[in-house]
């Protein structure tokens, strides 16, 4: 314990190490193109050089052999047949696309890479690619003043990471998350450099423990792993909206949710029996508070084994589930990968008969102590295992269950290392190796066998999963919650900037636990995070074991009726969240964004924390501090309004803004629109009436906008179940003028979308004839 007093930083205790000696990749000796692939023999190394795309150029040393280049767990795409113009000299070779230029230095082997303008990307100097004899390989590259770091998954502290070192190791962290805190539960080595207003991304694909160092030197920022190969794909940009459609291009893109899941989530370790979670749900319908979806905790597990219910907490879960659906509630239970050592428990035999289990080299189980006890780990890298957990799911779905919450997929383990042995050995679909190499896959694999195997046993409906563990590439099975975070104002703080580095690394649908998990919230920290969590892509209350219950009614009908006005209003949203869901699940674009996603040139939104946009036209600005009822707010260019006061706001300004408890200030832009839709009740969640809200603008301004709808539950838009409206709004001093085309089958039981002009009486125009709805029967 003595670490944690000042005994940590005792001057005895001074390291005197030797600096660390790298192998450089050395001089370039040969070089042949294969296919797609060019492969360079240098004098202490290999190096492939692949074009994804014609703004995606792929690089992969290894220091030993040729470059295995087919084992990604992320990257789902294989090269495109790219035309690459070559031009060689004696010290230098260059290999073009039509957006990318890689300048090879051969003497010794260095790569630049510039875009079709001349602007650099990417470069070295002094140092390159390196490795050292236990393992470890490297990539420096050169650092400008104007480098601006973002992404990186799931960390804690500011937006931008110039000036700090992150570590990709998934971790399950009760406490602390503090901003130094940076292991957390997911690894997504992948980010985005800002760069005078142009973006460029890099995702390092390489599943060991990873490092990325932005802060020892102001030359050179590198990345690093303790094992594999240096194997990282650049991505050109220029915009940074272009980079996240490159990344997502190579790593997957969410697929559309059910819309069930976008609705408000209640949760808590644990509601323990079935009367618990009828009461809860009682609550909401009577309170009229809408809800979604009740998670179920470890309780509801017969001694946390999974793929059981305690039937004497939870006697007949079917009729509890069916009961709650007809209350518009679905039942989303949480699944652990660890499996009770039990050898009466039908799960635990066939894992072991079957050889599903993780093992030491020598053939042993590997058993580790979690909820149940010793428990040992499906292999999820092996296909076979993952069909028989996915299959498994059937449990789940039989009862008329959905969603999964998957948990301590790091996986956790309470002991010193917080996880399985490193030397554990994963059967990897043919290709043995350790858990230190595919520890930070482990979350992934288990997600994709879960919402695989649910997709199968739902028969056509979209299955929802939650994790907490992941990788590069985890949008394509689920959402994530961002852990175990406290009832801190400073938790609620640091969500922003989280969800936000989450949302441009590729993983739109996040949120963090509403009200903090751990520690006692109290009525006003509650208050103002369900104003934020309204409009956070998940958005779900949960909180931990022995402190304070969290329901929206716990601290009185004043607190409660602040709270519903925001759930309702996520509700009355939904046709817009959906839309920019769509939008996710087609160009990987997060739904939450930073500003400096739509103002890259706004130097002013380069690390603006505690404000965030939905999409391309409203930007939130929520009160995040105790006892404050005034904040300033940054608008970038453009004018805008204030949703609910209509008061006009010049951009390119700092304004002081006050807000009440029951305020949350939320700009629009001038010339932009906003779809609402209405609350009717938990048994009735459609919307049957939708209104296209255009604010209007003084000023000549055009809008566009993909509008999409559809049934919400099923997979049917694959047969062109579904409405997709691209909407441009021209306006005028006297006008708005509306061109739309429609596409798609599929008729709301809105028949029509109402136009209203907010802020002006202006002539409205549907594809060239005055109108003041969208028809959409024809
Ligand atoms: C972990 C999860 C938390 C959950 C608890 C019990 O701490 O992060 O959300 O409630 O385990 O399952």
């Amino acid at each position: 314990m003595l670490g944690d007093t000042s005994f940590a930083i005792h001057p005895g205790k001074e390291k005197k190490d030797g600096a660390v000696i790298y192998r450089d990749i050395g001089d370039l000796i040969d070089f042949n193109k294969e296919g797609m692939t060019y492969n360079f023999l240098c004098s202490n190394g290999n190096v492939a050089v692949q074009f994804y795309t014609e703004s995606i150029v792929r690089v992969t040393m290894n220091p030993k052999k040729n470059p295995v280049l087919n084992q990604s767990k992320a990257v789902i795409v294989n090269p495109q047949s790219v035309a690459v113009k070559e031009e060689d000299t004696e010290r230098k070779l260059s290999l073009k696309s039509s957006e990318i230029t890689i300048h090879i230095q051969k003497s010794p082997f260095r790569i630049m890479i510039s875009d079709s303008n001349g602007r650099v990307i990417v470069s070295e100097d002094k140092h390159g690619m390196a490795y050292r004899e236990n393992g470890e390989v490297i990539a420096f590259k050169q650092m400008y003043d104007q480098d601006h770091f973002y992404g990186f998954g799931e960390k804690s502290g500011h937006l931008n990471k110039r000036g700090e070192k992150l570590e990709m190791w998934n971790t399950d962290v009760y406490a602390p998350h503090n901003p130094e805190t940076n292991a957390l539960y997911e690894s997504i080595p992948y980010f985005m450099t800002l760069r005078n207003g142009k973006a460029h991304g890099i995702f390092f694909d390489n599943t060991f423990r990873t490092f990325f160092d932005m802060k020892s030197s102001e030359e050179n920022y590198s990345f690093s792993a303790e094992g594999g190969q240096l194997d990282y794909y650049v991505m050109a940009g220029p915009h940074p909206k272009m980079v996240l459609e490159q990344y997502t291009y190579l790593t997957g893109r969410m697929p559309l949710p059910p819309k069930w899941s976008l609705g408000y989530h209640q949760s808590r370790y644990s509601y323990e029996t079935e009367a618990e979670v009828r009461e809860l749900a009682n609550n909401f319908i009577e309170k009229d508070i809408p809800i979604d979806v009740i998670h179920l905790d470890i309780h509801y597990m017969n001694g946390y084994r999974v793929f059981t219910f305690d039937k004497e907490r939870f006697p007949n879960p079917e009729k509890l589930i069916a009961d709650l659906k007809e209350m518009g509630i679905r039942v989303v239970p949480i699944v652990d990968p660890g499996v009770k050592k039990d050898s009466e428990y039908p799960i635990y035999q066939e894992g072991v008969l079957e050889d599903n289990f993780c093992k030491y080299i020598e053939g042993d189980i590997y058993y580790g102590d979690v909820w149940p006890g010793s428990s040992a780990f499906p292999d999820f890298t092996e296909e076979k295992v993952r069909k028989w957990w996915g299959d498994k799911h059937a449990f789940y779905t039989d009862l008329g269950i959905e969603g999964i919450w998957n948990d301590m997929n790091e996986p956790a383990v309470f002991n010193e290392t917080k996880t399985m042995d490193v030397d554990v050995m994963h059967r990897n679909d043919g290709n043995p190796t350790t858990h230190r190499e595919l520890h930070n896959v482990y979350g992934l694999l288990m997600g994709k066998a879960t919402y695989e195997g649910m997709k199968e046993n739902l028969n056509g409906k979209r299955p929802f999963l939650l994790t907490r563990a992941g990788y590069a590439g985890v949008q394509r099975y689920g959402s994530v919650w961002t852990g175990d975070n406290r009832s801190f104002w400073e938790h609620l703080q640091m969500s922003l900037p989280m969800v936000m580095n989450l949302g441009l690394s590729g993983v739109a649908f996040t949120g963090p636990d509403v009200g903090g998990f751990a520690h006692d919230t109290n009525a006003e920290l509650l208050t103002r995070w369900t104003q934020v969590g309204a409009f956070t892509p998940f958005f779900r209350n949960h909180s931990a074991i022995g402190f304070r219950y969290q329901e929206p009614w716990q601290f009185g009908e004043k607190y409660e009726a602040i709270m519903k006005k925001y759930i309702q209003m996520r509700y009355e949203w939904m046709p817009q969240l959906y839309s920019l869901f769509y939008q996710a699940s087609k160009q990987g674009l997060p739904v939450m964004r930073p500003l400096l996603m739509e103002y890259p040139d706004d130097v002013k939104t380069y690390n603006l924390n505690d404000q965030f946009m939905l999409g391309d036209n409203i930007i939130m600005a929520p009160i995040l501090q105790p006892s404050v009822t005034d904040r300033v707010v940054y608008l970038p260019d453009g004018e805008w309004v204030e949703y609910t006061t209509g008061q006009s706001f010049e951009g390119n300004h700092v304004h002081l803004v006050h807000a009440e408890l029951e305020d949350l200030p939320i700009f629009v832009r001038k010339g932009s629109v906003l779809m609402q839709g209405e609350w009717n009740s938990n048994q009735q969640k459609e919307t049957k009436k939708l209104t296209m809200k255009v604010f209007a603008s003084e000023k000549e301004e055009t809008y566009r906008f993909t509008f999409y709808d559809d049934n919400g539950e099923t997979f049917d838009y694959d047969n062109g179940e579904y409405v997709k409206l691209e909407l441009e709004v021209h306006s005028t001093g006297e006008t708005v003028n509306i061109q739309v085309t429609k596409e798609g089958n599929f008729l709301p039981a809105y028949h029509e979308i109402k136009i209203e002009v907010v802020g002006a009486e202006k002539s409205v125009f549907v594809n060239g004839n005055v109108s003041s709805v969208i028809n959409l029967l024809n």
